[in-house]
């Protein structure tokens, strides 16, 4: 029995390594590979080409490679009962919060205006708001969400989250001001002088971030978005920073990866563009939620990581 890792060449390497180490004994295999696919009982994915699942008849589950599995879901040929499981790494959602935090701070000590002084030799100091009258506001309240809001509450930064229904919050983050709904999204987005998105990619959250609600936010606001490009509406967030309502935004996701050149975003004197850097999930992680997953499926178990799909994360 094997595992076959279905990724595109350049991003199948350390995986494929990663699961020889663990597993020395069991084969691995690249969609290139020469292979029996009736052997085949764990694919890694980020992705699904249609026909693939039909074509392994003794599939046991789908892992991804990171927390998102959105890709996966969208699959039209995914059977229902196929377990689709993601990857939990508390160092992945540490990374995430420095990306996030970097970028807040960049913005709020206004590091683009002192780097345009530097570029004219021009000494001049500005007044500085401090970090404790600014309000981080955070779509999202899982893991990543949690490590961004300790990471900004570490740094004396207010912060508020927002999620779809109610769900409880560990211990050191329970005083936190949480809010739900749609009329909880409108509070939320009026409070925030600084809104980070860190949802998943599921129908509720396609679009989210349209005009309507990012005009919500106070004039001067900057956006962080480390959820998927799909939430964000591309065109509105252009014309809101064109209005000079929104201060910029720090865009690390997009609805094309990579965006092509002629996209409007890499030019922006107001977005810092980044390649999909702000975490990613530990190679060795993934591979041992793999080789777990297995074991577990193989012994009748239910793995750890599987996906709700009604939910969507
Ligand atoms: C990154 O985008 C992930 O889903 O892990």
């Amino acid at each position: 029995m094997a595992i076959r890792v279905h990724l595109p060449p350049r991003f199948a390497e350390p995986y494929l390594a990663a699961l020889r180490q663990a597993a020395p004994d069991l084969p691995i295999w690249l969609d290139g590979d020469p292979h029996d696919p009736a052997q085949v009982e764990l694919l890694l994915a980020w992705s699904l080409t249609p026909g693939l699942v039909a074509s392994l008849p003794r599939l046991r589950a789908v892992c991804s490679i990171g927390a998102g599995v959105d890709k996966l879901l969208a699959a039209p040929d995914l059977p229902p009962e196929l377990p689709v499981l993601r990857v939990s790494d508390p160092q992945q959602n540490q990374a995430i919060a420095q990306y996030v935090l970097a970028c807040a701070l960049r913005h709020l000590r206004e590091l683009p205006r002192y780097e345009a002084q530097q570029a004219q030799a021009h000494w001049r100091r500005h007044p500085q708001r401090p970090l404790a009258q600014c309000r981080l506001g955070l779509l999202g309240q899982g893991a990543v969400a949690q490590a961004v809001a300790r990471a900004a509450q570490a740094l004396g930064l207010p912060v508020a989250l927002w999620g779809r229904g109610p769900r409880p919050l560990p211990p050191d983050l329970a005083g936190l001001r949480c809010e739900h709904g749609e009329a909880g999204l409108a509070r939320l987005l009026a409070d925030s002088d600084v809104l980070v998105c860190t949802l998943p990619l599921t129908p509720a959250t396609e679009s989210l971030l349209d005009r309507a609600r990012l005009s919500q936010l106070p004039r001067g606001a900057y956006l962080i978005q480390v959820g998927r490009g799909e939430q964000l509406v591309d065109a509105d967030l252009r014309a809101l920073l064109d209005e000079g309502h929104l201060a910029g935004a720090a865009l690390d996701v997009y609805r094309v990866e990579p965006p092509p050149p002629e996209h409007w975003a890499w030019r922006h004197p107001l977005v810092f563009a980044s390649p999909h850097i702000a975490g990613e999930a530990r190679h060795a992680l993934v591979a041992a939620t793999c080789l777990d997953a297995l074991r577990a499926l193989r012994e009748g178990r239910t793995p750890a990581g599987v996906v709700d799909r009604t939910a969507g994360y």
